[in-house]
């Protein structure tokens, strides 16, 4: 590629994955926190391509707190309608392609089959709403993009649902799971390496372009996702919570969800020749990564201990 791959969010969950996996395999790449690159600010974004000069770049930030969403609905549109708009006529103009990441919230999961690009967007809370905009504007703005929509993400860094319930089945003897929603959970090293497959094809041929699907490979609920984290997570710590199956009715939330969260993955896998691997299969190594870091960190922490402890009398 000629130049590196330039990653705004990169503090996020994906945007570290992506920055780790570029670094590991020596492909260029630098990534920007939002501290470093504001994407909403059009000044410093235009300055980071100036500097970086990327042969493609890569949107990993954005405002993700569905809940939180219906109480910000400004800020939210700020980072996920604002900041892709940005983004985009920054590319257009420095004659790079942009990367996208969106979400399977901008359709209502009414649908009884798993969601392929050419469904049309209804999204029915502020984040989705958001997204579906951010997405409208990448495609009116960026000359060249791809959007990425992905569902379920977990990893080992940051906030999701797999760190959430290994932290809820550390600490309680009963977890209540929705049963009657349906996803993809996705691993973000996999979205990392499907970004980078991405950006590789992107920077080469002119003609790759437009929205596709990419989530983990199978579909399951979320109480199927942590019954397996509890036992994944149970064969290092012996502690077994009891999973209850509830339904999505019995867990209100300020934002409104559907019940299908399935996305078709097939147009990525026709197109880039990479598909995820099954969702199980990462759930057991990411715990598995938890756990050793999580004892390394108490090890660390016991020999400190002991070398701070003054000798004895
Ligand atoms: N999480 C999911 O389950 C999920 C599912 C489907 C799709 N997605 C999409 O996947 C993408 C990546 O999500 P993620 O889970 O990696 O999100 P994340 O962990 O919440 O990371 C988002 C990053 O964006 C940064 N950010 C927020 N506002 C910014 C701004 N104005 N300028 C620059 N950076 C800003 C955040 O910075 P701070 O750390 O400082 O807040 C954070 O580091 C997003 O487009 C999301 O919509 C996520």
């Amino acid at each position: 590629m000629n130049g590196p791959i330039l990653v705004f969010g990169a503090r996020g969950q994906v945007g570290r994955e992506v920055v780790a996996l570029a670094s590991a395999r020596g492909v260029p790449i630098a990534g920007l926190s939002r501290q470093e690159a504001d994407i909403t600010n059009e000044v410093t974004v235009r300055a980071a391509l100036d500097v970086h000069r990327p042969a493609a770049v890569v949107n990993a930030a954005a405002y993700t707190s569905i809940d939180r969403a219906e109480r910000e609905p400004e800020l939210a549109a700020a980072v996920n309608v604002t900041g892709p708009a940005v983004l985009a006529a920054a590319c257009a103009n420095a004659g790079v392609p942009l990367i996208h990441l969106s979400c399977d919230q901008v359709f209502d999961g009414t649908r009884k089959r798993p969601y392929v690009e050419n469904d049309k967007v209804s999204p029915i809370s502020v984040y989705g709403r958001t997204k579906a905009e951010g997405e409208a504007k990448v495609r009116e703005l960026a000359q060249r993009h791809l959007i990425i929509r992905t569902s379920w993400i977990y990893g080992p860094h940051g906030r999701n649902f797999l760190r959430n319930v290994m932290k809820l089945a550390g600490e309680r003897d009963e977890l209540r799971m929705v049963g009657d929603q349906i996803g993809c959970p996705t691993a973000t090293i996999d979205l990392a390496e499907a970004i980078l497959v991405a950006a590789r094809k992107l920077a080469a041929e002119a003609k790759v372009s437009g929205i596709f699907h990419f989530a983990g490979n199978g579909a399951t609920s979320w109480y199927k996702f942590a019954t397996e984290i509890v036992q994944r997570q149970a064969v290092f710590t012996g502690k077994t919570p009891k999973v209850v199956e509830i339904k999505l009715s019995e867990y209100p939330t300020a934002a409104k969800r559907g019940l299908n969260c399935e996305l078709d993955s097939s147009r990525f896998r026709s197109t880039f020749g990479y598909t995820a691997s099954p969702w199980n299969f990462r759930v057991a190594e990411v715990v598995a990564s938890l756990i050793s870091a999580a004892n390394r960190k108490a090890a660390q922490a016991a020999a400190a201990a002991t070398a701070a402890a003054p000798p004895p009398a």
